[in-house]
């Protein structure tokens, strides 16, 4: 499984990017507005995570209709070659998803909550579909168990001739909130997990590695003063 950064923060980025594990970034509307961002800076603000990132950075389209998101979308990819198109998945999602990846666009269809919407954005074309784990479980609903349910349902067919260049479509696992929940994203077997920063903080640490570095720094200590 690889790992991409939910996030829109540079700083946080640049930190994970740093780490040399991170294979992209995804942003939507909410994570730009969490970092300040303003409207007339968003397409600079995503030339700069592009960057920063050697991997595919998702940016969102913010209209409804189909015309619109297709015009937003020819703008966002233009702005780098590694920006993928994020697309709600809807019926005029999908059809602008359909006209994008026409042109050679990757899109990455967001907001992807139950089997039949995974298996239509994959027909479609999308490059990546993102169920979102989390928002299921703001409902009292299993998260992990739908996530589950995509990813056997995608691995059961061959996409390759939906998409551009004939690429397959990947399961991102999105809106995770803490390690467990990419523990059992790798375990089901989705293509990737898309982390915020804490999260992926979080991951690093153990309580056991930090007892372990303290104990070889109080054993060092004997040694050196053997
Ligand atoms: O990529 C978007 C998705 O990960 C959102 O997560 O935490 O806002 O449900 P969340």
């Amino acid at each position: 499984m690889k790992f991409f950064l939910d996030t829109a923060s540079l700083e946080e980025i640049a930190a994970a990017t740093s780490w040399g594990a991170l294979a992209g970034v995804t942003t939507n509307p909410s994570l730009y507005a969490r970092v300040g961002g303003r409207l007339q800076d968003f397409h600079e603000h995503i030339q700069r995570i592009c960057a920063l990132v050697p991997g595919p950075v998702s940016a969102e389209v913010t209209a409804e209709d189909t015309d619109t998101m297709v015009v937003q979308g020819r703008e966002l990819a233009a702005l780098a070659s590694n920006v993928v198109v994020k697309v709600p998945l809807t019926a005029a999602g999908l059809a602008a998803t359909r006209a994008l990846t026409n042109e050679g666009i990757a899109i990455n269809m967001t907001l992807c909550f139950s089997v039949p919407q995974a298996l239509l954005a994959a027909r479609a074309g999308a490059r990546y579909v993102s169920p979102f784990v989390g928002r299921f479980d703001d409902i009292s609903e299993d998260g992990l168990e739908q996530l589950a349910n995509i990813v056997n349902a995608i691995s059961n067919f061959d996409f390759s001739d939906c998409g551009p260049n004939g690429q397959s479509v990947e399961v991102i696992a999105a809106s995770i909130r803490n390690p467990n929940h990419v523990t059992q994203a790798a375990l089901i077997g989705a293509d990737i997990a898309t982390v915020p920063f804490d999260v992926l903080k979080k991951c690093v640490e153990h309580p056991l590695t930090t007892k372990g570095l303290r104990a070889f720094e109080k054993d060092w200590e004997k040694v050196k003063q053997a």
